[in-house]
């Protein structure tokens, strides 16, 4: 079941990277926005946007604070860095078609769209964010840690408070947009009106003026590119398959990793006396790893417990791991790169050792 949720997520990831159907039919049929929705959005938002890796989108507060123009622009740009992908490759048609799906779950009048300025004073306003926001959104507005609203989060904070200085969130929000979160909250979510905790119109609008300021700070929620990073981490072991095997675990177990099990290749494809000896996966796992890298994105689930290949070809032992940094960058979350890169360390390390 598990299993099936996260192969359902690794689809949605790889969709927002493919391109959509080919004009041609794009041109033919009116898009069907549900059915845009359930192949790109709904194994992370929700079948019916009631949120899950991804925020919620049906809760009344956001439907009537976000404008028409905020959906397309987030939808476009995406919010890098922070898992929520860009999808440049759908055509205009299809986002006003995904735009009017998500306008059904709350029919009526959301806010219009405006570039009018909100004039405040950046300078009280960071004092103010310092004070009310920074427990939620972080010192630099760079957003709570994890994602969206289940899994192995603590509980009393349902809702993970998205990132106010990314650029996609930046492109899309007028600041109206943030001024009508700041007035109402969303409830349901954790995020408070603070018109009702006491602040005042001229207060919000400096707290306004200074979110609207992170445009001027480099984002550093950016995410590079996948094209420089090697999918796999390869070397070629002096020793036997057997040997081999034997130097992964206790290299493993020396750095506090706990070996699941080891086994050919072929295990389950074919009878026990019919496999390939010579091609051996070991999984091994840290627990505390595990619980920190599912915190911070459940899709790790993919990729974890940690593997290692012992296969020989063509004469030649060679010992294999997928690269974490590369898969990192199919996930654009800026907080498992950084999860990703000690995992490389850790791969290359265990698998340096055992090929000495
Ligand atoms: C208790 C935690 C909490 C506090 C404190 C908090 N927020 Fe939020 N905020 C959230 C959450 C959670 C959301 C996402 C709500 C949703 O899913 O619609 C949010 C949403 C927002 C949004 C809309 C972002 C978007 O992507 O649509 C803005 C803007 C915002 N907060 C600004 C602030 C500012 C500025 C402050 C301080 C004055 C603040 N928040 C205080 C938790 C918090
Ligand atoms: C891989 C998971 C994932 C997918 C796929 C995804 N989203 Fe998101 N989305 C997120 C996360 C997580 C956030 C919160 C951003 C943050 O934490 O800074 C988000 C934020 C948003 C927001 C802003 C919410 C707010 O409070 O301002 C909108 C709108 C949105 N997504 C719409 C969509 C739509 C429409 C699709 C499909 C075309 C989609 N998303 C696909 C994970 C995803």
């Amino acid at each position: 079941m598990r299993i099936v949720l996260l192969f359902g997520l690794l689809a949605a990831v790889l969709a927002g990277c493919q391109e959509g159907p080919a004009s041609a039919d794009k041109a033919a049929a009116r898009p069907d926005g549900a059915r845009l929705y359930t192949q790109h959005c709904a194994a992370c938002h929700g079948d019916e946007g009631d949120g899950g890796v991804g925020v919620p989108l049906n809760l009344p507060d956001f439907q009537y604070g976000v404008s028409d123009r905020f959906l397309k622009e987030t939808i476009r740009h995406g919010r890098p860095g922070r898992v929520m992908p860009a999808f440049p490759t759908l055509s205009d048609a299809e986002v006003d078609a995904l735009v009017r799906h998500l306008r059904t779950w709350a029919p009526g009048q959301p806010l219009t769209p405006t570039d009018e300025t909100i004039e405040g004073d950046p300078r009280r306003g960071k004092a103010l964010y310092d004070k009310h926001c920074v427990s939620c959104h972080g010192a630099q507005g760079e957003g709570g840690e994890g994602t969206g609203v289940t899994f192995s989060r603590p509980r009393d904070l349902p809702i993970i408070a998205p990132a106010l200085n990314n650029s996609g969130f930046l492109a899309a929000a007028s600041d109206k947009l943030i001024k009508a979160a700041l007035m109402n909250g969303r409830e349901g979510t954790p995020m408070p009106s603070f018109r009702k905790q006491g602040l005042s119109e001229q207060q919000i609008d400096d707290i306004v003026s200074y979110v609207r300021s992170f445009e001027q700070q480099p984002d550093p929620t950016a995410v590079g590119s996948a094209d420089d990073e090697p999918l796999t981490i390869s070397r070629e072991s002096p020793h036997s398959v057997e040997e081999t095997v034997a130097a992964v675990k206790r290299a493993a177990v020396g750095r506090n990793f706990r070996i699941i099990r080891t086994q050919t290749l072929e295990d389950g494809f074919f009878p026990e006396a019919e496999q390939n000896p010579d091609q051996v996966i070991v999984h091994f796992c840290n627990f505390d790893f595990l619980n920190r890298a599912l915190a911070i994105d459940p899709r790790v689930g993919l990729f974890l417990p940690c593997r290692v290949t012992v296969a020989k070809h063509e004469g030649k032992v060679e010992v294999t791991a997928i690269n974490p940094k590369r898969l990192a960058y199919l996930f654009n979350n800026a907080e498992l790169n950084r999860l990703c890169e000690e995992m490389a360390q850790t791969y290359n390390a265990i698998i340096d050792e055992a090929t000495f």
